[in-house]
């Protein structure tokens, strides 16, 4: 299965995960940028809010792959608005597999994966499951064993 993992880490943490999963996968990886930072507090809002960022051009055509796994960090429990544009941006999707990544800083419930799953299934993707690496899995490195055990869906 060719996949494009489509990362946005603001901080490195959903980065470090990703890669990990792209070693596993063998998938192409890009990173979903926004032109422009914020402040913490405006970064969290806009996210709350469920607002888009402009994003600088990355890979959105994805008529060259089979599957997509959007990797992200929570914000404000939701996905950052850089993410937000990008899976607006998203072209080719139909009939194409997906899942989502996401790392947070606390071990709670979030609604980002839930954002992200939606979206991409009004796009008409088929979304085969998420990774959320919270808090206890990323200070224990429990996440290791996580991402492996979420790579084997992607490998045919
Ligand atoms: C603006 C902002 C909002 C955040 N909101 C949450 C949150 O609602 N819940 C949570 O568990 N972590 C939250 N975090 C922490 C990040 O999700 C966490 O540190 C993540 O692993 C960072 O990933 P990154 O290094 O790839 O940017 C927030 C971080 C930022 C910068």
């Amino acid at each position: 299965m060719k996949t494009l993992i489509a990362c946005y880490s603001y901080s490195g943490r959903t980065l470090t995960v990703s890669q990990k999963l792209q070693g596993h996968i063998n998938a192409d990886l890009i990173r979903v940028e926004p032109v422009k930072d914020r402040w913490y507090m405006i970064k969290a809002v806009h996210a709350y809010l469920e607002k888009k960022w402009p994003i600088k051009p990355c890979t959105t055509d994805i008529n060259d792959y089979d599957c997509l796994i959007v990797s992200c960090p929570i914000w404000a429990s939701r996905t950052p608005p850089g993410v937000n544009q990008y899976l607006e941006e998203l072209e080719n999707t139909s009939g194409k597999k997906c899942a989502a990544l996401v790392t947070m800083g606390g071990n709670g419930s979030q609604i980002a994966t839930t954002q992200i799953r939606n979206t991409l299934e009004d796009k008409g993707m088929e979304f085969i499951d998420k990774l959320v690496i919270g808090k206890t899995a990323q200070e224990s490195g429990g996440w290791e064993a996580m991402t492996q055990e979420f790579a084997e869906k992607f490998i045919e």
